[in-house]
């Protein structure tokens, strides 16, 4: 695979699904590339879709009756959306890992850690089950597990919630996978704790040349480590550049709202933060989702949605106050 070529490329990827209420349109048209041993940040509030995302992009979801997927997740230059469940079993684990928002999902309760851990190099790449349990504990002493050797023998509920999110890191990347998806990795973590898994998984992204799609709600968390970074609003991308334009220069008044909210105790005075809720998806509004919340509206951004285009090199916005500028 040739190294120009980015290992992940989401082409208008939509996700819908059917529930009571109406069709819930939880992801519109997002489009985003991911580089070999770049970092990514999606960011947005609650609810904006980025687990949805992310369970895309390893086609976890389309399966199921009520489920609608359309557009092109292409890994490694092939459609991911077009293969089988066979096939994605393949993929899963050994290519891409999921390091999912709750690690006691992840785990299963009645098996040694170490076991659950080897059996991801046992299947993928038909390791033997004696360097399986070796490679297992190698990657518990990658990840910093003291006494790796003796934890693989325990079971989930022996260890503390930092140590498990640091062993489904190490069941994550026992295959080596060319790209990475943390779903809030250090979101259920203590501040030094988070630190910690955040150094870890950026230094993997160095040891092994990982691309690395970093979701979470806490934008001083992308500050600390990304290159890049998407924000995620009702569904659609609202601004995407790199981590040191979103922060020395956001475009979106969204972004900057983000911002604005994140505590800073530098500035004086009470936080400032977004006001209004984000809309319901089964009714997303006309024109540009954010404008309800929008203290800029136009009257066009009530009419019609903007699409997300370049303003600057390598920095796309999606807002009407950016045309009013050109
Ligand atoms: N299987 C499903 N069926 C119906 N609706 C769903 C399903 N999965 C997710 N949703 C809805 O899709 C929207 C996006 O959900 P998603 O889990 O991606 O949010 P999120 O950005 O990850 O939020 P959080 O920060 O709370 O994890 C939500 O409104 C959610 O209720
Ligand atoms: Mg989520």
């Amino acid at each position: 695979m040739s190294k120009d070529r980015p290992i992940l490329e989401v082409k208008h990827l939509s996700v819908e699904f059917k529930t009571r209420e109406g069709i819930l349109k939880a992801v519109n048209d997002v489009s985003f590339d991911v580089n070999p041993a770049e970092m990514i940040g999606i960011v947005g509030e609650s609810g904006c879709g980025k687990s949805v995302t992310s369970k895309a992009i390893m086609k976890l979801i389309g399966n199921r009756k009520n489920e609608f997927l359309s557009g092109k997740v292409i890994f490694k230059g092939e459609n991911i959306l077009e293969k089988s469940e066979k096939e994605m079993q393949k993929i899963r684990g050994r290519d891409q890992a999921l390091i999912s928002q709750d690690p006691m999902t992840s785990l299963n309760p009645l098996f040694k850690v170490g076991q659950q851990i080897a059996e991801v190099p046992r299947i993928h790449q038909k390791v033997a089950k004696k360097n399986a349990w070796e490679k297992a504990i190698k990657m518990l002493e990658t990840v910093k597990v003291p006494s790796a050797g003796q934890r693989a023998n325990q079971y989930p509920h022996q260890f503390s919630g930092g140590m498990l999110q640091r062993c489904i890191i190490a069941m994550g990347l026992s295959c080596e996978p060319e790209l990475l998806i943390a779903d809030e990795p250090t979101t259920a973590l203590d501040v030094t704790i988070q630190a910690q898994v955040l150094k870890l998984i950026m230094d993997l992204k160095k040891q092994f040349g990982t691309a690395i799609i970093l979701i979470t709600h806490d934008l001083g968390v992308v500050a600390q480590t990304c290159d890049t970074v998407a924000v995620l609003y009702a569904g659609s991308i609202v601004e995407m550049t790199s981590k040191k334009s979103l922060f020395k220069s956001p475009r979106h008044p969204y972004t900057r709202g983000l911002l604005e909210s994140i505590p800073n105790p530098a500035k004086k005075g009470l936080l400032n933060p977004i006001g209004g809720q984000p809309p319901n998806l089964v009714k997303l509004p006309q024109g540009c989702p954010f404008h309800p919340r929008c203290g800029l509206a136009l009257a066009k951004c009530r009419e019609t949605k903007p699409d997300l285009k370049n303003r600057s090199e390598n920095h796309r916005v999606a807002c009407w106050l950016e045309e009013s500028h050109e």
